[in-house]
């Protein structure tokens, strides 16, 4: 098997020192993060405000890592495209907010980003079959998006066990991420029924020591 992603979230980072924050997780050579997610919201899609593209070029050029960028903004058919042009390794796009999700991500690989596509807890995976054909990634959202420290829903794991045979049996090709109140109460169960990648924000910023909290998760997820 393929060894579990870890991709903590900066949204539980200190912002007046992001470089540092980041620099804790980056570790050394594979043993640290894999990738870094970054949740840029617009006060407009969910009800929260955090960072957006200035921020995230700071960050491209601070880190090293493959920068995730999780956009819970409305009209990402507009948006979405600077943040893959500034280099980011993934831009995830919200399905309730795309217009046209299937240009959107021609349009994010153009640019030279893997394409995300995104879905909230209560959205069914189904319609989305077709279009996923388009993506390099699906992020499962196991709580509702907004917020960090929110309880796990575990009811979202049907999707991830849908989209992990849909994967196994060549219908697909995606990483299958999941993102929302993953813990070490919580990987194992969203490991065995088959995330690739598992991001984290609380369980590794509030940690007292965030790089062994992302080793921890690894090896739970690994098990
Ligand atoms: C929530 C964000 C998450 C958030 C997760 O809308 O998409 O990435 O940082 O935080 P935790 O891991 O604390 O649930
Ligand atoms: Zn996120």
């Amino acid at each position: 098997t393929k060894q579990p992603l870890i991709a903590p979230s900066i949204l539980s980072a200190d912002f007046a020192r992001l470089a540092d924050e980041v620099a804790v997780v980056e570790g050394q050579q594979g043993r640290g993060a894999d990738w870094l997610h970054v949740d840029v919201m617009d006060a407009h899609f969910v009800p929260n405000l955090t960072l957006g593209l200035p921020v995230v070029q700071s960050l491209l050029a601070t880190t090293g890592l493959p920068v995730d960028c999780h956009l819970m903004i409305e009209n990402p058919d507009r948006w979405a495209i600077g943040y893959a042009e500034a280099g980011s390794y993934n831009v995830t796009v919200h399905v309730e907010a795309a217009d046209d999700p299937v240009k959107l991500a021609k349009n994010l690989r153009a640019a030279g980003a893997k394409a995300g596509l995104a879905i909230k807890p209560d959205t069914p995976l189904e319609p989305y079959l077709d279009v996923l054909k388009h993506y390099d990634t699906l992020l499962v959202m196991s709580v509702e998006p907004g917020f960090g420290g929110q309880k796990f829903i575990a009811e979202v794991l049907g999707k991830v066990r849908t989209a992990r045979t849909m994967v196994d049996t060549g219908h697909l090709n995606l990483v299958v991420e999941i993102d929302g109140g993953i813990n070490t109460g919580t990987i194992e169960q969203a490991a065995e029924a088959g995330v690739d990648c598992f991001v984290a924000g609380s369980a590794v910023y509030a940690a007292d020591d965030p790089a062994r909290a992302v080793a921890g998760l690894r090896s739970q997820a690994a098990a």
